[in-house]
């Protein structure tokens, strides 16, 4: 039994997180009507279309031909200058760079900056941007990153409870004093980046937190916690669920219970694990908000915060629940208003599912972590073609094998100089991706796979690598490798973008396509085929023209498996 004492703090809780959000905002458009003055050069944001958002850079829609390091390179100057250099030789042109809250803030009050001023120097260096991972309260739902002076003072930053009320190694969400230190923290680092980097802008996005996500149960037992739990559902979030905006999974609980206009969380979203996650993720929301909404204030970059997924028939508790995940989405874009999306680490070889996923009601697909696997490219293509994607992390860029590395330098030069063509054929709805299907313990399915653009319809099959055979090959579960591919899984996938009447761009790797008019009346013809590049200002540079065994006698277009190859195709119908 709850008392109304408490009920009156953990009120009183949400109202200071709200009034200290409203205070930002406030002081934010103060703050921003002057810099606009000021400002010599636009900053980068999203630019949002019927088709999807896009990434603005200097004017520019950019597409983020990423990698994301391992946690600790960034840590050291020394280590992370080689590790930016071999990025650069990758062809990327964006790299996802973690700053710890402990290192630049070791004494409450006392910022130290210079790793995140070295980082931007090597990679101005380097010629590349920069995304910052804010490691604060939470990475991974630990709290490793947070400063001693946090880890020690379980008073002042009280750690989330088990049911049972063994403490866990993390901050509980709700936790005030922790909210406004990172939020302190964090507005204090986004003020260092506007004065040291707003005139140059190699950082051009942030995300806040990482992974956020309670585990091993659905919800904090901490005192204050428990309050909210038995507090009423705030006003904001009960409106969006009898206006049936919570999107299907949410609503579904909410109808369940009875369609209530008001009442406990229990009450209004049912008393199970599900019901549960949902008070949790408007926890985390709200908490991201305020530390987001204090940095944006001090300089307003695109934020996003990412999710660890969920294995399949998982319950909330299981996996780290309540993240920005894709059924949470509508709680997360109303608890969490200053962040621009919310985006998958697609570690899992369901790529394909979560990606389609993750582009529900509007939310633009950035893909900051990715398993850098014999995949990865095959997956990069897949999404920037079909999802609209506006970027992609592989994971520990800088630790990826030889052949890995290789293969995304490739892809990476290969897409690079197509960026403009993409970011318009994104734009205007002109681009096709085709990608064979792969579920979550690696089956693929070998039928050919389908899709229509500009009237016609196009058929693509993938090749195996010729390595080892899928069926008898078992994974790795533990190490780097647990996320890698079998040997025998396909590795490519096609990117068809419509260019001119009858005239396509196709990039693709390990497939063999072949076209049909998409009426089914007639049929379509190769005219001519050319192999080519295009070059760094986006020029067709065109090469050996296809014919004969090479487009089997007009039959069809090739692309060979180990290297990503740009064809362009006039057809024409009989
Ligand atoms: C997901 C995390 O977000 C990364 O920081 C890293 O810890 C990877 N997992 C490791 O697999």
């Amino acid at each position: 039994m709850v008392c109304n004492g408490q009920l009156r703090r953990s009120r009183r809780v949400l109202a200071r997180r709200l009034v200290a959000t409203l205070a930002v905002a406030l002081a934010c458009r103060a703050l921003h009507a002057e810099e606009v003055t000021e400002r010599d050069r636009p900053l980068p944001h999203l630019a949002h279309s019927v088709h999807g958002a896009q990434l603005i850079v200097d004017s520019q829609p950019f597409l983020m031909l990423g990698g994301e390091l391992g946690n600790s390179t960034a840590s050291d100057l020394a280590v992370l200058a080689p590790a930016l250099q071999k990025c650069r030789r990758m062809n990327l042109n964006v790299v996802l760079v973690p700053v710890s809250w402990d290192l630049v803030e070791p004494v409450e009050g006392e910022f130290d900056f210079s790793l995140v001023e070295g980082a931007i120097d090597i990679a101005s260096d380097c010629d590349l941007r920069l995304l910052l991972l804010w490691f604060g309260t939470w990475k991974n739902s630990m709290s490793c990153y947070a400063p001693s002076w946090v880890k020690r003072d379980v008073v002042r930053f009280p750690r989330a409870r088990r049911a049972s009320g063994e403490p866990l190694e993390f901050v509980s969400p709700a936790c005030t004093a922790a909210c406004e230190a990172d939020a302190r923290a964090f507005a204090a680092l986004m003020r260092r980046l506007r004065e040291y980097d707003s005139r140059e802008q190699t950082v051009l996005m942030v995300q806040v937190e990482n992974e956020v996500g309670m585990i091993p149960e659905p919800r904090d037992r901490s005192a204050e916690s428990e309050q909210a739990y038995r507090g009423a559902v705030p006003a904001a979030l009960a409106t969006l669920a009898v206006e049936e905006k919570l999107g299907p999974e949410v609503g579904a609980l909410w109808e369940h219970v009875g369609r209530r206009s008001n009442g406990s969380w229990s009450e209004m979203f049912g008393s199970g694990p599900w019901g549960e996650e949902a008070f949790t993720a408007w926890q985390f929301a709200t908490y991201v908000e305020q530390v987001a909404a204090a940095g944006k204030c001090e300089y307003p970059l695109p934020m996003f915060a990412n999710a660890a997924l969920i294995r399949p028939d998982y319950l909330p508790g299981k996996y780290p629940s309540a993240g920005p995940l894709p059924h949470l989405l509508e709680i997360w874009r109303a608890g969490a208003p200053s962040l621009d999306m919310i985006c998958p680490d697609i570690y899992f070889p369901n790529f394909m599912e979560w990606c389609d996923k993750y582009v529900r009601n509007g939310n633009p697909l950035f893909i900051p972590e990715m398993a850098a696997s014999r995949r990865v490219t095959g997956n990069i293509v897949y999404a920037a073609a079909r999802f609209r994607a506006m970027g992609f992390g592989p994971f520990s860029i800088e630790n990826v094998d030889a052949e890995k590395g290789r293969l995304i330098a490739d892809c990476y030069e290969t897409l690079g100089g197509m960026t403009s063509l993409i970011l318009k054929s994104q734009r205007e709805g002109t681009v096709l991706g085709l990608s064979p299907q792969v579920e979550f313990d690696w089956t693929v399915a070998d039928e050919p796979q389908r899709g229509e653009l500009a009237g016609v319809r196009f058929e693509a099959v993938f090749d195996r690598e010729s390595t080892g055979n899928a069926a008898t090959t078992t994974l790795p579960t533990l190490g780097a490798g647990r996320w890698d591919a079998p040997p025998g899984t396909p590795t490519g996938a096609a990117m068809i973008l419509h260019v001119a009447e009858d005239e396509f761009a196709v990039v693709a790797m390990g497939a063999t396509i072949t076209a049909a008019p998409a009426d089914g009346v007639g049929k379509v013809g190769l005219e001519r085929v050319q192999e080519g590049r295009y070059d760094r200002s986006g020029k067709w540079i065109g090469g050996r023209w296809l014919n004969g065994d090479e487009t089997h006698q007009g039959r069809h277009l090739r692309f060979y498996d180990g290297r990503w190859t740009v064809q362009r195709v006039k057809i024409y119908r009989y």
